[in-house]
């Protein structure tokens, strides 16, 4: 006999915060309000004219799936497979850095949200909490994500950091060969370390709940990148002098190989947009890919990932495990997503977002959104798990 099931699964959707917040979109505009004008120009913010950061997102909304009825959907399931473990649903959080100084707190709640809900959380390179510690927190869905740093010698350091914490995934974004004009920063006159000034305090009085999670934590350092600091003070001088330092954070494919010989888990190239660089970090050994531009943050001109998704999924699909972000705010899009070849997806904006909406309980909550989303989205398409939906584009409207 079919088991019915409920629209809407009470059990885990926690019902105040979906009257407040039924949509990702709403937990974005809410951020934007509860903190400080130019933390949320980080957070929100794109490229340029943030033309490409709208498209990442519209390109979502273009696409229509088409209804299928008449099946027995009671046992759906969202779960898949990536790198040997079993997630309980194909979206993850993606690297996010400073978190924690956008909303105080948000890297351990994420990453305890993540393990309690078993998706991947993905540790920025500059995140606030070290590698070590969010492994303590999520210890079987934590990926570490790495970005050249330095110089190749501190990158393999962490890298080497990062299997002695047990990690058994590492992210190796590439999107960075150079500085982008990051528009609302400039604007906002957004510095980090930050610079006390009227404005600044003026628009912290405006957000004093992000002021009251502020005060009660210690000041902000990417815990990850403090102990490469020359000066030896490991306060807001050693941080600048760190941060001077650098400034482009990619690799070339020589170096790739580098990381790949050194690091003996799976390994994932994030922010692949052209099917000749999927191939070519197939070819020196990647594991799974993240098709990415960032979101919206590097490359004005860049195509929405979710466009470049197919043929990308079409090439090296059979070869690699092909995942993408940008963009996604809903489980529909993730569901649009497994369609055009991901096998799972991430989200960065949102999952800040939630947690500064609703406070750190927010976390969780993204996490059973997304998931409930996701599920009523199979149901509608008469699929009861990922494998009948990946890479099927007979379910898109033509
Ligand atoms: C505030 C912010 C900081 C980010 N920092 C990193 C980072 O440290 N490393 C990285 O690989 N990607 C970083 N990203 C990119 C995300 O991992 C991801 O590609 C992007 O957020 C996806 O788009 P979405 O925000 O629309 O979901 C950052 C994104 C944002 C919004």
């Amino acid at each position: 006999m079919v088991k019915r099931p409920n629209a809407l699964n009470e059990a885990t959707v926690d019902a105040r915060l979906m009257r407040r917040f039924p949509l990702f979109i709403d937990m974005l505009a809410a951020a934007n309000r509860r903190v400080p004008k130019r933390i949320a120009g980080y957070l929100l913010g794109g490229a340029d004219t943030e033309i490409g950061l709208a498209e990442t997102c519209a390109a979502f909304a273009r696409i229509r799936l088409v209804p299928r009825y008449g099946i027995d959907v009671s046992q759906r399931s969202t779960a898949v497979e990536l790198f040997g473990r079993t997630y309980a649903a194909p979206i993850g959080v993606a690297p996010v850095g400073y978190a924690s100084a956008i909303w105080p707190g948000s890297e351990q709640a994420l990453a305890a949200a993540a393990q309690a809900a078993n998706v991947p959380y993905v540790n920025s390179t500059f995140a606030i909490e070290p590698l070590e510690s969010i492994k303590r927190y999520a210890p079987d869905v934590a990926w570490f994500q790495i970005y050249y740093f330095q110089s190749m010698d501190t990158t393999l350091a962490l890298v080497k950091r990062a299997q002695r914490a047990g990690y058994h995934v590492l992210v190796l974004t590439i999107d960075i060969p150079t500085y982008s004009k990051r528009t609302r920063d400039h604007r906002n006159g957004l510095q980090f370390p930050p610079v006390l000034t009227p404005a600044l305090l003026a628009e912290v009085a405006m957000t004093p709940l992000w002021a009251a999670e502020f005060l009660k934590r210690r000041y902000p350092l990417p815990g990850n990148l403090m102990p490469y600091a020359r000066d030896p003070s490991g306060g807001e001088a050693a941080l600048r002098e760190l941060l001077g330092t650098t400034g482009v954070y990619a690799m070339t494919w020589d170096e790739v190989r580098a990381v790949r010989k050194a690091w003996p888990g799976k390994l994932v190239i994030k922010g692949i947009q052209h099917v000749a660089d999927a191939e070519a970090a197939v070819a020196l050994g990647a594991d799974g890919i993240i098709v990415s531009n960032h979101g919206g943050r590097q490359f004005d001109a860049a195509p929405a990932p979710i466009d470049s998704l197919p043929a990308i999924a079409e090439a090296i699909g059979t070869r690699a495990t092909v995942m993408m972000d940008s963009g996604v705010r809903s489980g529909l899009d993730v569901t649009k997503a497994l369609v055009r070849g991901a096998e799972c997806c991430f989200a960065g904006r949102p999952f800040i977002a939630a947690c500064a909406a609703a406070g750190n309980q927010g976390a969780a909550y993204a996490m059973a959104l997304f998931q409930d989303e996701i599920t009523t989205a199979f149901g509608q398409l008469g699929a009861c798990g990922v494998r009948d939906l990946l890479r099927d584009r007979t379910r898109e409207a033509t």
